[in-house]
């Protein structure tokens, strides 16, 4: 993504330190983050934290010395990509609903015509009054995104929701707000993470897949405008946003799942790694030691869900399969994709043990036609040159 021109409006809430952590990571990417804060969000958090983490002036005032003659206002709100608002106060969601423009943030706000963000944090029954939810619906009407405050401890001692989502989260919706939605119209399938395969009640069998790719997959697809539905195997990781998860646990669970499920998907993704064999049977009590120093463990194959799926598509479903190698790696991949009859392989050298649990990787993407080397770069840079193939 080229670099964009961000706005974070900060107003006057305890979660307005959280906001600190939004502006790093869009400015470690490389974006432009121009803060506006309202008067009483200063009394949270210093205009001179946003400062040196962006690198810009931080906005207070709408009367302040402009540098060079200009409309501050009016020049902030035309060069912005994408505007946020966290954590959005009672006040300033009553103001733009209800056009009030009296300060630096809120004249930016009506001036502005690309989209914004409101995320609401405030005590659950404030949040919960019939005026704030109005305004709330009033502002959904008009295009204005609101998110859910999430749930939990607030800040006045009460539980409930009203807190501002975490960073990461607002992130993933800036990021999201702000790419082209050429997969729009697209139903996409992904399957991410590994699978468990129980011995007993206290053990099973499972590998190193930290689930990252299979979200970064979900993620972009989601961001590109498609409808996306996620399988994943137990992972540490958070639901990708917007995009409808359901967590599995055995490679028999998820085949049933994606078997059943297949046929109302353009384009299904198998980044799991599926368990290959899992134990014949699952002992009801927990496995005894004894005094023997072998143990048997007899393990079945499981079946293998991306032949099954090829086997039954339709023509236009497309079929992607992931080829995780540590050796002869290019030769192994092509097989795999003629055998399982699949649209695109995506190669990964498991030999490169950095990769697992990793952000970035390096895999080499391959179809009939084309071979594609990527370099190390972030799994959501390779997830979109993944569709960029597929579109
Ligand atoms: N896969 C699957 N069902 C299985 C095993 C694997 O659908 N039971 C899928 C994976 O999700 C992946 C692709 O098949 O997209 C390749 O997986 P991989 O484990 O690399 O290959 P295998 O076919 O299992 O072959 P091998 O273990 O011999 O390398």
């Amino acid at each position: 993504m080229e670099n964009k021109n961000i706005l974070l409006g900060v107003t006057g809430g305890i979660a307005a330190y959280k906001m600190a952590s939004v502006a790093s990571s869009l400015t470690k990417r490389g974006h432009e983050v121009h803060v506006v804060m309202t008067e009483s969000a200063q009394k949270f958090i210093s205009p001179v934290t946003f400062r040196a983490i962006t690198g810009l002036p931080v906005e207070t005032d709408l009367f302040s010395e402009p540098e060079k003659h200009e409309v501050k206002h009016i020049s902030l709100a035309d060069k912005t990509d994408i505007a946020l608002i966290g954590p959005a106060t009672a006040n300033i969601i009553g103001k733009i609903a209800n056009g009030i423009a009296d300060d630096l943030l809120t004249t930016i706000i009506t001036a502005i015509t690309v989209p914004v963000i409101i995320a609401p944090a405030m005590n659950v029954n404030m949040f919960n009054n019939p005026i704030i939810q109005e305004n709330l619906d009033y502002l959904s009407e008009k295009e204005y995104k609101i998110l859910t405050p999430s749930e939990g401890m607030l800040a006045c001692g009460y539980v409930g929701k009203g807190r501002l989502p975490e960073p990461d989260i607002l992130v993933e919706y800036i990021l999201k707000g702000l790419t082209k939605k050429d997969l729009k119209g697209k139903k996409v399938l992904v399957t991410a993470g590994p699978t468990r395969e129980e011995i007993d009640p206290v053990r099973y069998l499972t590998n190193y897949s930290s689930g990252k790719m299979g979200y970064a997959l979900a993620k972009r697809a989601s961001a590109r405008g498609a409808e996306v539905k996620l399988f994943s195997g137990p992972t540490s990781l958070d639901n990708p946003i917007e995009v409808k998860t359901e967590k599995i646990k055995s490679a028999n669970e998820l085949y049933e799942k994606v078997i059943n499920q297949m046929n109302e998907f353009d384009i299904i993704i198998m980044a799991a790694a599926v368990a290959d064999f899992t134990p014949e049977s699952i002992s009801d009590n927990k496995i005894k030691k004894n005094n023997e120093d072998y143990m048997d463990l007899r393990l079945i194959r499981t079946k293998d869900i991306i032949k099954e799926i090829s086997k039954n598509k339709e023509d236009d479903q497309i079929v992607v399969g992931f080829a995780a190698e540590s050796n002869d790696l290019i030769k192994n991949a092509r097989k795999k994709l003629e055998l399982k009859n699949l649209d695109m392989i995506v190669a990964n050298d498991i030999k490169n043990k950095e990769i697992f649990g990793s952000d970035e990787s390096e895999v080499i993407i391959i179809t009939d036609e084309k071979q594609i080397d990527v370099s190390r770069s972030s799994k959501e840079n390779i997830a979109n040159q993944i569709f960029d193939l597929l579109n």
